[in-house]
């Protein structure tokens, strides 16, 4: 084999952000937006990585007396870069095989935007090296590849992107263990709003209300954890949708009086609710990034809703499938 392209999906927390951070469960879903990486053998003993579509928000053109400026945080692309190699070093670990690899990346996740970009591109690379050298992995193990990734890139990580990402479906997560939920479709449309929190600096101020103030902050991360609970309840035994979007609603209050949500992105989830959504929150870290909207039957009203609310509407899917292998050559 010359040539093997792998995807990889990126991922929303249904439920559970921050409280998650405190030992309560969370779920999470992959998204049928995808990541593609295309790995081939290299004559030469090099790494060659080309970013050939790396969608970078907030890219911004003014002008002033005929001349252009731009303004886009190229930062954030090179720092995928970073994923990339410390993902193909640990594949080669994995071998004796000594040859030069060449990836090219095209991604359809933006990046910065809370959606498990880093994630995917780990998962990516992972998978498509891993097949091109002939080492067998498991979705499960290119997740556990992914998460040491992460871990020597950013110096921390529950694993939870990587791991929803290389298995796909939905994950229930507690405590550094993850199951699989039962699939389902849950017509989603997800709302960008154009920038992104810092996750580590939004933990951090958590952390300060819950130290500030525990009798009132303690009850609402443990209700955090119990509306965790109930939405798996819904999800895997009788299917309740209206109870669902309750739960979601109830979520995002909870994640307001934790003081993470942001007033963009709250307009965007009442918008959606006036437009029909059967519930709606905010995912991530918060502090701006993207909510996401339960829609049956009104997903076309919530898209639009979105972007008259002045934000992003991203469509997109749970997607049944994590990383998978979509070409080989
Ligand atoms: O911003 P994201 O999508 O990486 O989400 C962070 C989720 C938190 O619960 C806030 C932090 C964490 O490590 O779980």
């Amino acid at each position: 084999m010359d040539k093997v392209t792998a995807s990889a999906p990126g991922k929303i927390i249904l439920f559970g952000e921050h409280s998650v951070v405190y030992g309560k469960p969370a779920i999470a879903a992959s998204i049928d937006t995808r990541t593609f990486i295309e790995a081939e053998r290299l004559e030469e003993d090099r790494i060659k990585i080309e970013a050939n579509d790396i969608k970078v928000p907030g890219l911004t053109l003014s002008f002033k007396e005929d001349q252009i400026f731009m303004e886009a945080d190229y930062g954030k692309a090179a720092e995928i870069l970073g994923y990339v190699k410390k993902a193909v070093d640990l594949v080669l670990k994995e071998t004796d095989v000594d040859t030069g690899i060449s990836l090219s990346i095209s991604s359809d996740i933006p990046v910065g935007a809370g959606l498990g970009s880093s994630a995917a591109v780990a998962n990516a690379t992972i998978a498509s090296v891993s097949e091109l050298l002939g080492i067998n992995l498991t979705n499960r193990e290119i997740g556990e590849l992914g998460h040491e990734t992460e871990l020597s890139v950013q110096g921390n990580s529950s694993g939870i992107d990587p791991m929803v990402q290389a298995i796909g479906g939905l994950i229930y997560y507690k405590d550094g263990n993850f199951k699989q939920i039962p699939f389902r479709k849950l017509p989603i449309v997800l709302g960008y709003t154009g920038s992104k929190g810092n996750t580590g600096k939004l933990v951090e101020e958590v952390k300060k209300r819950l130290e500030e103030d525990p009798e009132v902050m303690e009850p609402i991360v443990k209700s955090m954890g119990n509306l965790v609970d109930q939405s798996r309840e819904s999800l895997e035994g009788k299917f309740d949708s209206e109870k669902l979007g309750r739960l979601m609603n109830i979520n995002h209050g909870l994640l307001s009086a934790l003081g993470v949500s942001t007033k963009e992105l709250s307009d965007l989830v009442y918008a959606t609710r006036t437009a029909g959504a059967l519930g709606s929150k905010l995912t991530g870290a918060g502090g701006g990034g993207c909510m996401y909207a339960y829609c049956p039957g009104r997903c076309d009203e919530v898209s639009t809703a979105i972007e008259v609310a002045g934000g992003t509407p991203i469509s997109t899917k749970i997607a049944k499938e994590g990383v998978r292998i979509e070409k080989r050559e």
